[in-house]
């Protein structure tokens, strides 16, 4: 779903097909981190206006699972907590050009994303 959402929302934005696939790449893998660690979250789309009046695409994860303890440590390549490549995060941060986590142990996690339209 958040896939298909973001692909179909980056497209009316009017986003490449490249930066189409940067979008729904990312979905996949942060909507992915969500269901696998949280269980369930959220998707929050928004479309981004920057100071020089310049549009992008905001995307927010949210969920209320276990949280990430050491974030700098979630972000290097090759970290997993969960048996898989420890890529998705920092493959994520790669494609965007803003990138935040907000994190707290025991209540949550938020990252927020950000592509401009180029
Ligand atoms: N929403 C989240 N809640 C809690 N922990 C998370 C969340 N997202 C990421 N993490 C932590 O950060 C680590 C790194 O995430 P990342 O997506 O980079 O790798 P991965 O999910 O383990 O493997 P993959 O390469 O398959 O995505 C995870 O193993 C997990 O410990
Ligand atoms: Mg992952």
């Amino acid at each position: 779903m958040a896939r298909n959402e973001v692909r179909n929302i980056a497209a009316r934005l009017g986003f490449l097909l490249l930066d189409q696939t940067r979008l729904t790449t990312v979905a996949s893998e942060l909507a992915r981190n969500v269901v696998k660690y949280a269980g369930r979250g959220r998707l929050i789309t928004q479309m981004a206006s920057g100071a020089t009046g310049r549009r992008g695409l905001r995307l927010i994860f949210e969920d209320e699972g276990p949280g990430i303890a050491d974030v700098d440590l979630a972000m290097r390549d090759g970290y997993s907590t969960g048996g898989g490549l420890g890529k998705g995060l920092p493959g994520s941060k790669r494609l965007v050009d803003e990138f935040k986590i907000e994190s707290a142990t025991g209540r949550g996690t938020r990252i927020t994303v950000v592509r401009w339209l180029h």
